[in-house]
């Protein structure tokens, strides 16, 4: 049985789930209302609400599970990227849970975190596939050999995917995190009304970029000034997702050509948009490849997929993790 604490950004998670996979219980305490009014998270505060709330986050997911601390094996923590501080709130969680029961810990990549959801399905990905990891910080295709690690083929060059729908939602008046809300709005528009670019488009390129889509809204916005906008609001929505979604799509679709994998999966906060999902599933029909999609509270940011990963990870037993630190960024970034 796998305690799992996630903290890497604006949700404290946490979640037990057993070595066999069966999620026991899943907690998500939202932050999103508290950094609404930055129109973004605010690194310090998310920290103080994190320490705020952990308490309480991990007691819900012990009694949901119907378990006391005498009933878990095992404790696991995203150890990063992430923000700094909330990191080190869970961390400094997890570490203090475990050493009071001398229990081992395993620390977790947020990454490989995001990839394991697949590994709690009905029917879990079969390694070696493709992942697309699309969140409100990374946009990274990886090749995923087995589940204890991942080789990036592609990244995005400069905004994530969910931040330009973060961006694209804040012009459009929407309430942060906005992917979500553009998400709904959307499907009251027409893809086709305007023409938005899509980045990175020569062909056998893995990575992405969303800065030029981003300036495109704005220009769109100004030019239409602010009566025309409201009154097209659903339609720049549409279009504006429907050009980050392409991108997505051409690089899965680059990428499966380029590997040969025969198995897609996706995780990340954007993984849990509508159109980015149905456009997958036709994806992965006309290629004839197997598509591993999480249920969307799955793909963001929670504590159960982090329990996931575990699994598959080294543990290390007590007191050695007591010096163990958080990371921001991967080597590689
Ligand atoms: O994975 P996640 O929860 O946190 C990070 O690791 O960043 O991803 C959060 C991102 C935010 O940018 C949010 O707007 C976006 O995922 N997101 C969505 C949807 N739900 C969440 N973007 C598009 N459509 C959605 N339905
Ligand atoms: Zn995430």
């Amino acid at each position: 049985m796998i305690l799992a604490i996630e903290t890497s950004c604006d949700d404290t998670c946490a979640a037990v789930l057993s070595s066999d996979g069966v999620i026991r219980s899943n907690i998500i305490a939202s932050q999103a209302k508290l950094h609404d009014r930055y129109g973004g998270v605010v690194p310090e505060v998310a920290s103080r609400q994190h320490l705020h709330l952990m308490n309480a986050t991990v007691d819900t997911a012990l009694r949901d599970a119907g378990k006391t601390l005498d009933g878990i094996e095992l404790v696991a923590v995203t150890q990063g990227p992430g923000l700094i501080g909330a990191l080190l709130v869970g961390i400094s969680a997890a570490k203090s849970i475990a050493a009071s029961k001398e229990l081992p810990l395993t620390t977790v990549d947020h990454i490989l975190g995001h990839i394991a959801a697949s590994s709690l399905l009905d029917e879990p990905a079969e390694t070696p596939f493709l992942c697309l990891i699309a969140s409100g910080g990374h946009t990274i295709i990886a090749a995923v050999e087995d589940y204890s690690s991942y080789r990036t083929l592609g990244r995005t060059l400069d905004d994530a995917a969910g931040e330009a729908f973060d961006k694209g939602a804040r012009l459009l008046g929407l309430p942060y995190p906005g992917g979500a809300e553009l998400d709904i709005l959307a499907t009251k528009g027409d893809p086709e009304a305007f023409d938005f670019p899509v980045g990175m488009a020569r062909p056998g390129v893995l990575d992405f970029s969303y800065s030029g889509l981003k300036t495109a809204l704005v220009y769109k916005v100004r030019e239409l000034g602010p009566e025309k906008t409201r009154e097209k609001r659903a339609d720049l929505a549409a279009s504006y997702q429907e050009a980050i979604c392409k991108q997505l799509i051409a690089k899965c679709k680059a990428a499966i050509e380029l590997t040969g994998y025969e198995t897609l999966a996706i995780g990340g906060g954007v993984a849990a948009n509508s159109a980015l999902r149905y456009k997958i599933q036709r994806l992965t029909e006309k290629l004839g490849v197997r598509m591993a999609v999480p249920p969307q509270q799955l793909c963001t940011d929670n504590a159960a997929m982090i329990a996931g990963a575990a699994r598959f990870l080294d543990r290390v037993d007590y007191p050695q993790y007591l010096e163990f630190d958080a990371f921001a960024q991967n080597e590689a970034d």
